[in-house]
């Protein structure tokens, strides 16, 4: 079976020979990078998690493959086994034939997606499948999400930074708009299946945050495996390996890893116009309140 970093790099390879316009595909009404295909969405629909399944759900630029090394590394100590398929373990990218294969991988399998909330397949929701989802404050999300346009072969390339903070704003971007995940997480966030965390609490104390998802999902470690792991999923332990094992994908993924990055791009007047999108969709909400705002937001 062919590495994560061989897959990664054929992608690209095949991504630079598109136009800009083969790049993109829309699905019922949402753009999406063309590594997605209609086929694939629609046997997705079909697909059987189960009770022990662990979904990570993120919007593009959250802090995902943090988070999913943190996932994996809990999952091999946990179970002594390693990670397999990884490539393939993005729900909505691919070949559909995959949850064939899928189908015969052991428990707990770990899935991760940037899908919004109501185009997750109803049967993670209905086995109450253990969901974690990560939110990290709009204004690195957006600035991350442009560099990550720009520098990433599989998306189209921006011709400035104003043209994609409107883009951004107004929800044309690939998986669509940052305030509607937001909303519709808002809602679930009680959910006994549910674990939502931050970008930001992760940045404050990693391994307090290594040992809130060790705890949810009913995985007993001893002390020192959960400091290692936190260790390991540090910015500087993982950007140093990044290119082992993501290739020429590695430094594009990690790129900074900081907060308050957002303040090197946005003008006074684009961060009023996410300001007043917080207070309209998240302000004194739950969620809102978890990425304190005012610390990470403000100038
Ligand atoms: P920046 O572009 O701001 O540097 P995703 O995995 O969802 O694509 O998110 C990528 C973002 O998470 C990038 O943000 C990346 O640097 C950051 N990131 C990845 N691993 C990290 C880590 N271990 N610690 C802090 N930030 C990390």
């Amino acid at each position: 079976m062919a590495s994560n970093r061989a897959v990664l790099e054929k992608l690209f390879e095949e991504a630079a020979r598109k136009k800009s316009e083969e790049l993109l595909i829309t699905y019922q009404g949402v753009l999406y990078p063309s590594l997605c295909s209609a086929e694939t969405f629609q046997a997705l629909d079909m697909m059987e998690a189960r009770k022990d399944d662990v979904f990570l759900v993120t919007y593009p630029k959250s802090g995902t493959n943090w988070v999913l090394k943190i996932l994996n590394d809990l999952r091999a100590s946990h179970q002594k086994k390693a990670p397999t398929l990884e490539h393939q373990l993005m729900l909505e990218f691919g070949k559909p034939e995959k949850f064939q294969k899928i189908k015969d991988l052991s428990s707990p399998r770990v899935f991760y997606t940037h899908l919004h909330y109501d185009n997750i397949p109803k049967s993670v929701f209905e086995k109450k499948a253990k969901v974690v989802v990560v939110f990290r404050n709009p204004k690195d999300t957006a600035v991350s999400f442009y560099h990550f346009y720009n520098n990433n072969p599989v998306l189209p390339t921006m011709n400035s930074w104003d043209e994609f903070f409107q883009k951004f704003i107004s929800g044309e971007v690939v998986w669509s708009s940052y305030f509607d995940h937001a909303l519709a997480w808002n809602r679930h966030i009680d959910d006994e299946n549910v674990l939502i965390i931050t970008y930001e609490e992760l940045k404050e104390n990693l391994y307090e945050g290594v040992k809130k998802i060790a705890a949810f999902l009913d995985f007993s470690l001893p002390e020192e495996k959960m400091q290692s792991i936190a260790e390991n999923a540090t910015f500087q332990s993982m950007s140093s390996k990044s290119e082992e094992k993501y290739g020429k994908f590695g430094p594009i993924i990690f790129r900074k890893g900081v907060v308050r990055d957002w303040k090197t791009l946005f003008t006074e007047a684009q961060s009023q116009e996410v300001d007043a999108k917080f207070e309209e969709c998240l302000a004194g909400t739950k969620l809102g309140a978890m990425l304190k705002y005012d610390i990470y937001c403000k100038f």
